[in-house]
């Protein structure tokens, strides 16, 4: 780490910030909804240093698995893009601690991402919304699961969002009823997010475009109502995505069963998966259905863990 700091005392010599774990979709809104979930994520600490440009000094919690380059990683692409945004003549070191495992369907390179932006939004005196640090976000993102905001916008906003394109503008923040429970079960399978799309429909039936409509449609509805029976069978009612991508997670079909018989309402791929979202009317049913399936996984020699979450309210943050 560099001890000369060369910014007059402007503003500060580091900054930290956190950024939730999120899933996407929620069963039928492929690409247009996105919720951000509690107890994990990833914290990503700014330094200001005498080196022109973003650099990555230091990854934790990824087992080696991601690089130091910089225009590799989401996190720097991120800060690079907010250093250039307001003080290009800056130079920044990152420090990352991943919290969120890698291609597991719980928005990783979102997390990052928005982790970084803030933090160096954070370290640079803060003259950016959390809504303007989107485009940032979003060039990170493209460099590995393509330009879309289903991920990063709650990772930003907290939530659950609703997003309609690529701008800060198309992020609509939606209500969130009491009583949502989770389990997150991610087994030890990966499913990158290129191959998780690459396997989609290029064409749907019209029958099928009708379902998804409703779906989204009663989603909304129950999200807007607080009618959560409504809400979480929609969430259960993907008729394209899921079908087209559940045999990417081994013992798919077995683990939503268990979920089910063990008092969850609903079993749905998080994202692109492999991370299944269970949801559940109390926390304790989400705490045995969320064992129940990582079991289902372990017994058939795949490893697995679970977390139990609810919405988190709040979006990236600095501290
Ligand atoms: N909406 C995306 C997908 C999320 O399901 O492919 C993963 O980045």
């Amino acid at each position: 780490m560099s001890q000369h700091v060369p910014n007059n005392g402007l503003v500060p010599a580091s900054a930290r910030a956190f950024a939730p774990a999120t899933v996407a979709n929620l069963g039928p809104g492929f690409d247009i909804l996105g919720m951000a979930v509690t107890g994990i994520g990833d914290t990503v600490t700014a330094h200001l240093c005498d080196k022109p440009g973003t650099s990555v000094v230091k990854i934790t919690g990824d087992g080696g698995k991601l690089s130091l380059d910089a225009t590799r990683n989401t996190a720097a692409i991120a800060a690079e893009f907010v250093r250039q945004q307001i003080r290009p003549d800056l130079g920044i070191e990152l420090e990352i601690e991943k919290g969120l495992p890698l291609a597991s369907g719980l928005g990783s390179s979102a997390a990052s991402a928005a982790a970084g932006a803030v933090a160096t939004n954070a370290l640079l005196g803060n003259p950016l919304s959390q809504l303007e640090l989107l485009p940032a976000c979003l060039e990170a993102e493209a460099t590995v699961s393509g330009r879309h905001a289903d991920n990063v916008g709650p990772a930003l906003l907290g939530g659950i969002v609703l997003v309609t394109g690529i701008t800060p503008d198309c992020l609509f923040p939606l209500p969130v009823p009491d009583g949502l429970h989770f389990a997150l079960v991610t087994p030890d399978v990966a499913v990158p997010t290129a191959q998780a799309r690459a396997v989609l429909p290029k064409e749907v039936p019209f029958s099928k475009m009708v379902s998804q409509t409703r779906a989204v449609a009663e989603l909304m509805y129950g999200l807007y109502s607080g009618n959560l029976d409504l809400l979480v069978n929609a969430m259960a009612e993907d008729s394209i995505i899921e079908p087209a991508r559940q045999h990417l997670i081994p013992h798919f079909a077995m683990a939503r069963d268990t979920a089910l018989a063990y008092g969850a309402k609903a079993c749905i791929i998080s994202g692109a998966g492999p991370t299944l979202c269970i949801v559940a009317p109390t926390a304790d049913l989400a705490e045995k259905s969320g064992a129940a399936v990582q079991e289902v996984f372990v017994s058939h020699g795949i490893g697995a863990i679970y977390r139990v979450a609810q919405v988190a309210t709040r979006g990236a943050y600095s501290f």
